[in-house]
């Protein structure tokens, strides 16, 4: 029988609760370590409606005296993904309308105890509880998660091992002091060698700072994120703990995303050996948008949360530009954030009627359709954990425009402006400097103007298309990671050392004894 059984704990898991990327990849990891035999469960709060997607929901156990009260552990699977899940109800915590902010965009003002009940509840399956199997190993994911770490040290559960992954280091967390008796936070942990930075309670430092092991979703992202331009504000603790920081890049669902399969593009699907199809998206991509029927337009695609993270102040300055200077070029945006954004957007749509469109609103099947219909997703971001929206793009033969960070500078493969154009025969996208307009629009124009070399781009488009970005590498990394920390024994046992996950610290140093790992700061 396998010694190592994971709890997962998360904020949101696709299709059950979704606000970006973290719920896919949450999914992608569970399917992919249960079809690679490692016994696991997901934790997740039980928002609205969530019980209702799960099939045989029993209740497994009361939670008595839990931050925000009294709560009751649910037990389900999900027909969709298969997995089984765990949901903490309390229904005056979680039955409410959006997972972290209302339906404008605001914070729910209880988060702090929202995720601090969902840490201990984590904590009391991992102590054990009548009729469910105790796992060996619990994995945290983001701030919404990172008090369990701390709070499994708390109530001396040192037989169990933790794991926290940043997905995004932006949020952290933060809340006043004076919750942390409410929290359940012992005396010992509030200092800033604890859970405080900033004067205040930081779930994710506490996470960073207790868990056995931290993880990340790129190598760039590992780097950069021990650097004060990326650290926000968390780079000593990361650098201190470089030795147990281990970067393990994501994957991406090639089922739920691949255009051969793909049920929102109804009959018109398509693969990398024929594309034809493609073309027919992009008329209903038109036709969805309001844009002018033209196949010969350039169409690109933007398909992402409007924020200063995803860059969209910039491409609010570049898109008319773009516009102004390619006659032939047609826009279209799919996303939501922060308002100014969002009204900044729909004016440059109403400025350019029949070539730029704008929907604002979270819409999975338009995403789809965003992909199959668009030539070109741009896609920039001042940091980048991973980026799995380029990577879902690239399978629909849509080549992403992207900035050199984190996960995006490691899977687009762009030699550069600089290069011979033969050179881009071997790309798969493109990647620019910096966070300026004139960057981007001039990405935009190479994008454009390679666009013009038909078969340059089609292979382009078919190194996109088949690059290999699923589960199965991490999975083997995931799966080494957590027998490494439950089983004692296990290193010694597996003679295939490539297989370990290497820290970011030994992975610069390997690099500076010349191995092929990339370098550490
Ligand atoms: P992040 O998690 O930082 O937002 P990722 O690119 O890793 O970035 O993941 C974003 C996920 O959220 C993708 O699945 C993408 O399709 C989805 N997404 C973002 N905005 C929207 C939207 N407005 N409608 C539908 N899906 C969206
Ligand atoms: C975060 C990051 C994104 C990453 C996703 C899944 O939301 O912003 O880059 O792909 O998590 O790990």
């Amino acid at each position: 029988m396998a010694k190592t059984r994971t709890l997962i704990v998360a904020g949101e898991a696709f299709p059950l609760a979704k606000t970006g990327g973290l719920g896919d990849a949450i999914t992608g990891m569970a399917r992919a370590l249960t079809e690679a035999h490692m016994p696991l469960n997901v934790l997740l709060p039980a928002y609205r409606g969530v019980r209702g997607k799960l099939n045989r929901v029993r209740t497994v156990a009361a939670l008595p005296g839990l931050p925000g009260g009294d709560a009751a552990l649910l037990e389900g699977r999900c027909p969709q993904s298969g997995l089984d899940y765990l949901l903490l109800e309390n229904d005056a915590l979680y039955d409410r309308a959006g997972l972290y902010a209302d339906e404008n965009g605001k914070e729910h003002p209880d988060n702090g105890v929202r995720y601090a009940a969902l840490a201990h509840a984590a904590v009391r399956v991992a102590a054990g509880l009548p009729g469910l199997v105790r796992p060996t190993l619990v994995h945290a994911h983001d701030w919404h998660a990172g008090l369990t770490p701390l709070l499994l040290r708390a109530a001396g559960l040192d037989d169990v091992k933790s794991v926290m992954t940043i997905h995004n280091l932006a949020f952290q967390g933060l809340f006043p002091m004076e919750c942390a008796d409410a929290f359940g936070i012992p005396e010992w942990a509030r200092g800033d060698d604890g859970a405080q930075s900033w004067g205040r309670l930081n779930f994710l430092k506490a996470g960073i700072r207790y868990a056995d092991r931290v993880t990340t979703v790129s190598r760039t992202y590992a780097r950069e994120i021990m650097t004060p331009a990326f650290g926000c504000g968390l780079d000593d603790l990361l650098r201190e703990r470089a030795g147990d920081l281990l970067p393990i890049p994501n994957g991406i669902d090639d089922v739920l995303w691949n255009p051969a399969r793909d049920p929102y593009l109804r009959s018109h699907r398509y693969g990398p050996r024929d594309l034809s199809n493609k073309i027919h998206c992009k008329a209903a991509l038109q036709r969805e948008f309001g844009l002018r029927p033209d196949p010969g337009a350039t169409l690109i695609g933007m398909g992402n949360r409007l924020t200063e993270q995803k860059m969209a102040d910039v491409a609010i300055q570049s898109l008319p530009d773009a516009l102004d200077r390619h006659p032939g070029l047609q826009v279209v945006i799919l996303g939501q954030g922060e308002q100014r954004f969002e009204q900044a957007l729909k004016d440059i749509a109403a400025r350019y009627p029949g070539r730029c469109a704008v929907h604002i609103g979270y819409d999975e099947g338009i995403a789809h359709r965003l992909h199959a219909g668009s030539d070109i997703l741009l896609h920039a971001s001042r940091f980048e954990p991973f980026g799995l929206t380029p990577l879902y793009a690239m399978r629909y033969g849509s080549l992403p425009i992207g900035s050199r960070v984190g996960g995006m500078a490691d899977t687009i493969e762009d030699p550069g402006p600089r290069a011979p154009l033969s050179m881009m025969a071997s790309a798969n996208g493109l990647l620019f400097e910096g966070d300026s307009p004139a960057a981007m629009t001039a990405a935009i124009d190479r994008a454009l103007n390679l666009r013009g070399h038909g078969i340059l781009w089609r292979l382009m488009q078919r190194n996109a298309m088949t690059a290999d970005f699923g589960w199965r590498s991490a999975v083997s990394l995931y799966a080494s990671l957590y027998r490494s920390l439950v089983e004692p024994d296990y290193r010694d046992a597996e003679p295939a050392p490539a297989e370990h996950p290497a820290s970011v610290a030994a992975m610069g140093r390997r690099t500076r004894s010349g191995g092929a790992m990339p370098a550490a700061i």
